[in-house]
């Protein structure tokens, strides 16, 4: 073959060059030198459609223009493909066709609904929980979306605050594993495939610690609390790729997280080298003025932009603001360019620039929001979220040959309710694909059984009239179903209750229903943990089924029924009481160590009260038993840079095959600063068949042993240790220690 002269060689090789698509730095660099600066501020604007308000509302119905000028960069709440092409349209005219970001708060599912977060947690199934994400993304990619608000990973150790249904309880460690799992299953195989979105880790952060459990209420803690508690599901999103982080509307030790420089521009940005960007919550910039930070949206949009909030959702300071502190050089342009390039670089990455329109395919939304498969991920999840807190005299599970069954409660025929909060409710308001807890159990039961129904009492209320149908509903069955709780409404955002008990009177329902001696299998729906001691101390058996989603019904059946045996384990402590609350497993020993005998001679326990929980952290029970034994460490001994090996042999010792949930915890027994009395550093999830047994195997490493000093350094000291291995945080079967040793 004829060799090619020097000269073609070159002229071949530029265009060739040429052809290639140039990185995406240099798109970004050669937009910003054609931008106005009222072009780079509209990409860090972002308003919210008419899908709904989730937040309080500006009436603006001059968007349109806004959008052709080039001053809007994102909107949210907008729904569909048709209606997201439609403002992408329009984005298009402007004058360099910036494409709209479209986000949206696809928490637990889009069309398809998965359990809530909080339920989902307590499956412990960290694959089960990032194919739900999945299955959301790719429904709501489908849908036209290109970002989700999601994963909510804020620590909750307070049942009182209604967003505990969001995230993923109370423990740093189980939270990072399940937000990174989260991040992972939005994201797919990255943001630039079609059916992939965005992630978006909120609320940036320490929301969950809000004084008295009041949604948007001061946060006050220490560096060292912030460090260890708070922020490490943060850090486990960030290292799963989320593209994009959401601050929250707390002060934070008296400084707004949306102006927090510590938080925004030292840690995410600085030490933790975050590329993506960071948009506000709703209004969270302007509300910056209620907290007293600033005097008004000038100062709101000069304290926001320069702590690292690069995109401000409705609160239109930056709109009003950043131009005139441009002028004025409150802000520099370099600080606008930043925020603007972070916003550019997630929009080239998701290929908007090249085909603006490529999420809006109602052909795609039409197969991914029908899928049948995605009714059975959930229906699978949705089970293995059901945590079995009872079960006197093996009721459970029932028999598929039981006679006749009496369905009762105000949430047996619910449709809707099933779904939770942060459910997306698609325009039309379908809801016939809601399985209800009726319809479950119609679907589950032989023609031979007779199904009963009464509905007995409203969720809230002192109206007991149906209290007396109810009970002679029970007295004809052979087994009574008692379907008692919340409404979907009483948690998730600015849901705060002082009294979390259940409400109404429904747990009166409970007693006239016992009174007729029938067996009563009681479900409790709810997106928190509720405080229940009548039922926890009369009803033989109970099932937390939380707000499971679109296949609640289905689930619950299968759980019901021995179809699948309950697998379940709290995320979050239970109290006994309100008064006791905040409660988690982790604490501190203190100097007096609280006894929960009668003795409460100067030590810190109540005088009134149990300090434990009703149900601790990790608690759940199964249809089968486990045992476990023969625990055994490779060395009692470690060195910084060694490993222990712990295994310990788990057994099916029962009747029915099962999953169980094996938690390894660990207690640093002397440190510079006091230890938790354990921590959660692993746990596996196995599944046994019956007399099956397996060698489970945990490692410990120096960053298991690692913590934040009084100087916030991580690292390990060293000392003795005990590992515990457990069925629970209360609940441990197997102990021994070994020592860090330098
Ligand atoms: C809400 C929530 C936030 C949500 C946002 C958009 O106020 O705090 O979690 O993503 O507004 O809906």
């Amino acid at each position: 073959m004829r060799k090619l002269s020097p000269l073609l060689y070159v002229c071949i090789s530029i265009v060739v060059a040429l052809a290639q698509p140039k990185p995406i730095e240099q798109r970004i660099d050669s937009l910003l030198k054609l931008m106005t600066i009222e072009e780079k501020i509209g990409q860090m604007n972002q308003y919210n459609d008419d899908w709904t308000a989730t937040g309080p509302a500006t009436v603006d119905n001059d968007k349109a223009n806004q959008i052709r000028n080039g001053q809007v960069g994102s909107l949210l709440n907008c729904i569909g493909t048709e209606r997201t092409r439609s403002w992408q349209k329009i984005a298009m005219q402007s004058r360099l066709k910036i494409p709209l970001l479209f986000g949206q708060d696809v928490v637990h599912g889009y069309k398809t609904t998965f359990p809530i977060p909080l339920a989902e947690a307590c499956s412990w199934d960290l694959d089960a929980m990032q194919n739900a994400a999945r299955i959301a993304a790719t429904e709501a990619s489908a849908g036209g979306i290109h970002w989700t608000f999601a994963p909510m990973v804020d620590i909750a150790r307070d049942p009182r605050w209604g967003r505990v249904m969001e995230g993923a309880g109370e423990d740093p460690y189980l939270g990072s594993r399940i937000a990174y799992a989260r991040v992972k299953g939005f994201q797919g195989n990255g943001l630039g495939e079609v059916n992939s979105v965005m992630a978006c880790v909120k609320h940036f952060a320490a929301y969950g610690a809000a004084v008295g459990g009041r949604d948007y209420n001061s946060v006050d803690m220490s560096d060292r609390q912030l460090f260890e508690v708070y922020l490490p599901p943060f850090k486990a999103a960030l290292d799963a790729g989320a593209g994009t982080f959401m601050n929250s509307f707390n002060d934070l030790n008296g400084v707004p997280a949306t102006g927090n420089s510590f938080l925004q521009r030292d840690i995410l940005k600085g030490k933790w080298g975050f590329k993506g960007f960071v948009v506000s919550d709703w209004g969270s910039i302007g509300e910056m003025i209620n907290h007293g930070n600033v005097k008004n949206g000038y100062e709101a949009a000069l304290s926001a932009v320069t702590a690292g909030s690069d995109m401000d959702m409705e609160s239109r300071c930056y709109k009003n603001n950043l131009v005139q502190l441009v002028k004025d050089k409150k802000v520099s342009t370099a600080l606008i360019d930043d925020a603007v390039r972070r916003i550019l670089q997630k929009k080239f990455e998701m290929g908007l620039f090249d085909d603006p329109f490529r999420f809006c395919n109602a052909e795609r939304e039409q197969k991914e929001l029908n899928d049948p498969d995605h009714a059975k991920s959930a229906r699978e999840i949705a089970a293995k979220s059901i945590v079995l807190l009872k079960n006197e005299n093996h009721l459970l599970p029932l028999s598929k040959e039981t006679k006749t069954i009496a369905f009762i409660g105000p949430l047996v025929k619910a449709y809707k309710q099933n779904k939770g909060f942060w459910d997306i409710e698609l325009p039309g308001g379908d809801s016939s694909f809601i399985v209800s807890q009726w319809n479950g159990l119609k679907n589950k039961v032989g023609k031979k059984t007779i199904l009963l129904y009464a509905k007995g009492c409203d969720i809230e209320g002192t109206n007991k009239e149906g209290f007396a149908e109810a009970v002679r509903t029970a007295q004809q069955a052979d087994v009574v179903i008692l379907s008692i709780g919340e409404r979907r409404d009483m948690s998730g955002e600015a849901k705060s209750r002082s009294d979390i008990s259940i409400p109404g009177v429904q747990e009166e329902l409970l007693k006239e229903l016992l009174a007729t001696g029938k067996p009563v299998v009681v479900l409790i729906n709810a997106g928190r943990p509720l405080v229940f001691p009548y039922t926890a101390d009369h009803a033989p058996a109970i099932l937390y089924t939380w707000w499971l989603g679109s296949e609640a019904g289905n689930a619950i059946a299968d759980v019901l029924f021995g179809d699948y045996n309950p697998s379940g384990k709290l995320a979050m402590t239970f109290p006994r009481s309100v008064g006791q609350i905040p409660i988690y497993y982790s604490h501190f020993n203190t100097g007096r160590p609280a006894t929960d005998d009668a003795n409460h001679n100067y030590n810190s326990s109540y005088t009134d009260l149990s300090i434990y929980p009703k149900y601790e952290f990790g608690y759940g029970l199964s249809y089968t038993t486990f045992s476990y034994s023969n625990l055994q460490l490779t060395k009692k001994q470690m060195t910084a840079n060694e490993q222990i090996t712990v295994s310990l042999t788990v057994a099916n010792t029962g009747k029915y095959p099962g999953e169980e949930i094996i938690q390894l915890y660990l207690r640093d027994k002397v440190g510079s600063i006091v230890r938790p009395v354990k921590e959660l550093k692993d746990f596996k999830k196995v599944a046994l068949a019956v007399n099956e047994s397996t060698i489970v195997q945990f490692t410990i490493d120096k960053e298991k042993l690692s913590f934040f000093n009084q100087q916030l350094q991580w690292g390990a000291e060293a000392g003795e240790f005990d590992v515990m291995v457990g069925a629970s945080s209360r609940n441990i079967k197997l102990q021994d220690t070994f020592s860090l040793v330098p």
